[in-house]
């Protein structure tokens, strides 16, 4: 086990993302006229940590009890990391939350303007769905497996997922919220997304519906886990580090959990949320060096 923990290394396997999210962007890129296919690109070749493919990737691994992933399922990871990408750009855009540097340059619409990122951003959601699905076959998964899993990374990225948490997080902006009401933005637009990463890795790897809860568990905990730390980060965090402009949360009047918590107590909430989900996994032996190692990072994370 100890060694298996010195083995997974998160750097290797965003790298490992990394080459296959080319290979997944260059067949899309190839189908789109320039002006979508270069801020698409731009987009996706930016500093990302690769987060959503590597916990897909991680709950294949701990559902098969291996540490070898099929280059295909990389492939079908991606899948998320497009979706994400897609959020992203849509994030930063003037009528969100105005942003001008992600992933350590300026925001696609800055460079190429709001027109081509907004048609950008959308060229990359049914470019999702179509990876998941023809990567998924091309690992022999079948018709209905193939649909359970479009269906969710849909569900997860939609009105009762990132869609709905981006609104609600755009609403509170105006109107103070509570703690139960940031919460359910956190869960909606950030942890949606992480815990179907998990459940789409467990599926592809034909998990039992008892590793897919604690799959399901795990992810929704990390989700509030990692979008504190991002919190956080907006206050502390260093832009030549985080490749993001700081103190943006406060001069939007956005809820947060360091506004509504304080510092402390939110670090210590986030803390309690990586001890949350790695109990989540342990009820159903999945509690993999790696599952493990992705909670530690996330918490202790600069960028
Ligand atoms: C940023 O996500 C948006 C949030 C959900 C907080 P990441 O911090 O994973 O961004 P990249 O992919 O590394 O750029
Ligand atoms: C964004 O949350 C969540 C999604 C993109 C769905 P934030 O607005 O806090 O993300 P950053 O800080 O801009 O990366
Ligand atoms: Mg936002
Ligand atoms: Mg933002
Ligand atoms: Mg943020």
């Amino acid at each position: 086990m100890i060694g298996a923990q010195l083995a997974f290394s998160v750097a290797h396997a965003a790298e490992q993302a990394d080459h296959a999210l080319r290979v997944v962007a260059m067949e899309l890129t190839s189908s789109l006229p320039t002006a979508l296919a270069r801020p698409v690109e731009y987009a996706l070749e930016g500093q990302g940590k690769r987060l959503r493919p590597l916990l897909c990737c991680a709950g294949y691994a701990a559902v098969r009890r291996t540490q070898e992933i099929p280059d295909g399922m990389w492939r079908l990871a991606c899948a998320l990391e497009l979706i994400h990408t897609y959020s992203l750009i849509h994030d930063d855009l003037p009528c969100m939350d105005d942003d001008d540097l992600r992933r350590g340059r300026l925001t696609p619409h800055r460079v190429f303007g709001a027109p081509a990122a907004v048609l950008a951003g959308a060229a990359l959601i049914p470019a999702a769905m179509m990876a998941l699905d023809v990567e998924a076959a091309g690992l022999g998964l079948d018709a209905v497996t193939r649909g359970q899993l479009v269906r969710e990374l849909a569900r997860a990225a939609g009105a009762t997922g990132m869609v709905g948490g981006q609104w609600r997080d755009l609403e509170a902006e105006a109107v103070p919220i509570d703690a139960e009401g940031l919460e359910r933005i956190h869960r909606e637009k950030t942890g949606a997304l992480l815990a179907t990463s998990l459940r789409i890795g467990g599926i592809a790897a034909g998990a039992v519906s008892e590793e897919l809860d604690a799959l399901s568990a795990y992810g929704q905990a990390l989700g509030l886990a990692f979008q504190i730390t991002d919190d956080l980060l907006d206050v502390e965090g260093k832009p030549e580090v985080t490749g993001k402009s700081s103190g943006r949360d406060q001069a939007l009047g956005k809820s947060t959990y360091p506004g509504l918590h304080g510092m402390e107590r939110a670090r210590a909430m986030a803390e309690e949320r990586v001890r949350d989900a790695v109990a989540a996994l342990a009820g159903a032996g999945l509690d993999t060096p790696s599952l493990v190692k992705i909670a530690r990072h996330v918490v202790e994370r600069q960028c």
